[in-house]
């Protein structure tokens, strides 16, 4: 068997229930594929210790494989699951979460999101349908059978109803953040509220990585396009979990801790927002 290589010296992000997220992680979702080499090779060669899937993902039985294969201890590992909207409501939700758990072959996730704020259920508001579902998920996080809880495309209006509506606050909200991408006002509330922004798509699915702004500072940096992204994302204190089927570019998003970007440069990528959304776009679920 081929010996690890050393953890990432990878910064983490403390959780308002004291557990330590790995700033950087690795992206699994459905759209390009699924790479097993790429995976394998993420956790064995590069050091990576943080996974983000979904049910939605279709990808549990062969990460359960490749987690496997790679000879890492469980402890080692953060996982990230998340609640597709079909599977919301209490029971279902409890279902669901052992479901996973069971195809992706571990007895427990760090973090399990809901994965959209819509529900997907006729008859019952999509108010009613999260309430309830996040109850099911804080029962599994009072339980201990989920090390943390949190919610993924959630917008302010949606995070109030569920204060209003519920106990625990989520420890996480995972929402598309890129230089194209920065929702400014949102990351202000869920810091104010204690919960922990997660930013997912740091390379705009690849879009990103052609502009003319963020070509010139790779170019003084002498680093990639993607390396600034995923570097502008950490630099700003937010999680980032992007994701790549080549090996070589997983080792090549996994280069972003020797340099530092300066203010200017920071700054520079900060005012390349322009609204655009390469995922979906939660604004208009009630
Ligand atoms: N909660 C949610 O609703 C939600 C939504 C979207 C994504 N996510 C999570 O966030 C993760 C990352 O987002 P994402 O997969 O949408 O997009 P992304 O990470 O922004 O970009 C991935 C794309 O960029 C390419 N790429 C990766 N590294 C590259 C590099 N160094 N140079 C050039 N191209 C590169 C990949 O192609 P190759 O594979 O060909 O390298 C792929 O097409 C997902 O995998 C998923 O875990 C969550």
């Amino acid at each position: 068997k081929m010996p690890l290589a050393p953890a990432l010296s990878c910064p983490t992000v403390p959780l308002a229930n004291g557990l330590k997220i790995p700033i950087l992680g690795l992206g699994t979702s459905h759209s390009g594929g699924y790479c097993h080499d790429a995976v394998v090779y993420a956790l064995t060669e590069c050091g990576i210790r943080h996974i983000d899937t979904a049910k939605r993902y279709g990808c549990e039985e062969k990460l359960a494989k490749d987690i496997r294969e790679s000879g890492i201890p469980r402890s080692d590992l953060w996982l990230t699951n998340k609640l597709w909207p079909l599977d919301y409501g209490y029971n279902a939700a409890k279902k669901a979460y052992l479901d996973s758990c069971t195809r992706v072959g571990v007895e427990y996730f760090d973090l399990y999101l809901m994965h959209w704020p819509g529900a997907l259920q006729p008859g019952c508001s999509n108010r009613e349908m999260r309430a309830e579902t996040w109850r099911a998920l804080e029962e599994l996080y009072k339980e201990g059978v989920c090390r943390a809880i949190g919610v993924s495309n959630f917008l302010i209006h949606h995070l109030e109803q569920l204060k209003e509506d519920c106990s625990v606050v989520p420890h996480v909200n995972q929402v598309e953040y890129h230089p194209f991408q920065q929702p400014t006002d949102l990351i202000e509330y869920c810091r104010k509220e204690g919960i922990v922004f997660e930013g997912y798509s740091p390379l705009a699915k690849g879009e990103v990585l052609n502009d003319p702004t963020v070509l010139q500072i790779a170019q003084k940096y002498k680093r990639t396009p993607a390396q600034i992204c995923i570097r502008w994302s950490i630099q700003n204190g937010i999680i980032t979990i992007p994701k790549s089927t080549k090996k070589t570019r997983v080792q090549e998003n996994c280069q972003v801790f020797g340099f530092q970007l300066e203010e200017a440069d920071m700054a520079a990528l900060g005012r390349l927002h322009d609204g655009r959304h390469v995922t979906w776009d939660p604004a208009d679920v009630e």
